[in-house]
């Protein structure tokens, strides 16, 4: 596998083989790889396409520099698991290098719908990973990208800046979420918590299981009610819900009575101090 440190380097890789006539699937990480990233890099679709993978832990998507600075790092065992997946280069900028290439005078319009969830809660996130994805697909210029959909609005963003600056010339896949045997969403941040925090902090998956079911098989359910009872049962176990909303996962639009296609649950909650997502289809 090719590690390549500079964004010359990289793209003049990168133009080389689309001279070639190769295509590029690009694995955009912030590293500390898992199954979940595993699933990405094993797609079965493009199998032909060159496979790159990038780690940058972001700094403009943190809001907090504590949580930036306790973003576990695990790259020796990032490159084993690169390369046990047949990944043909690995792309590793420096911090620097990359936030000097982002222009301070570029202004980047994110569509309103990406202030509610995590954009309301975390300031300056999802600007923060628009900066870097764009860059990341000038450099490397893939014509597949892969995201994971535990970070639903993260997705829609991405589709959001295929369309408006890459004239939608880039397949974006959005693969499913992977979980632990308990259900617990594979996360970097899982690595934060202990074993048995996290079999507690499974219980928002099992929960949200039900959640669903209720809201499927009750027509005149009561979204605010199930919403306090979720967050009470939850805060027994000592899990704080940041948010639990149920939304259009077309376009995060508030749903109407009676609405029953494309609906979707979303959460943010704390465990142990560590923030952790999920979503839902209903
Ligand atoms: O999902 C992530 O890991 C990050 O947000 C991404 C897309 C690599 C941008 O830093």
């Amino acid at each position: 596998m090719k590690i390549i440190t500079s964004i010359k380097d990289q793209a003049d890789y990168c133009n080389s083989l689309v001279k070639k006539g190769e295509s590029i699937s690009l694995i955009p990480t912030m590293g500390n790889l898992h199954k979940g990233h595993e699933s990405l890099l094993f797609n079965p679709s493009y199998m032909k396409n060159k496979k790159i993978v990038s780690l940058f832990v972001n700094p403009l998507q943190f809001n907090s520099s504590d949580d930036y600075k306790s973003y576990p790092k695990s790259i020796n065992s990032d490159i084993k698991i690169l390369e046990r997946n047949n990944v043909d280069c690995l792309f590793m900028p420096s911090e620097d290098e990359i936030l000097r290439s982002i222009s301070e005078s570029e202004s980047f319009a994110l569509p309103g719908y990406m202030n509610i969830l995590c954009g309301k809660y975390r300031e300056g996130h999802f600007l923060g990973v628009f900066k870097i994805v764009k860059k990341l697909f000038e450099i490397i210029r893939p014509s597949v990208a892969y995201f994971g959909k535990k970070d639903y609005q993260q997705l829609i963003m991405i589709n959001h800046i295929v369309k408006e600056y890459f004239k939608n010339k880039i397949k974006i896949v959005a693969c499913d979420t992977i979980r632990e045997d308990n259900g617990l969403a594979m996360s970097s941040r899982n690595n934060r918590i202990v074993k048995s925090k996290r079999n507690i902090a499974s219980l928002v998956y099992k929960e949200l299981v039900t959640l669903k079911e209720i809201i499927k098989t009750n027509k005149d359910y009561n979204f605010k009610e199930l919403q306090q009872s979720f967050i009470k049962t939850l805060s027994i176990e000592g899990i704080k819900i940041e948010y639990l909303e149920l939304l259009s996962s077309n376009d995060f639009s508030v749903i109407q009575k009676n609405d029953t296609d494309n609906l979707m649950l979303f959460v943010a909650f704390y465990i142990s101090g560590v923030r952790l997502i999920d979503n839902i289809e209903v």
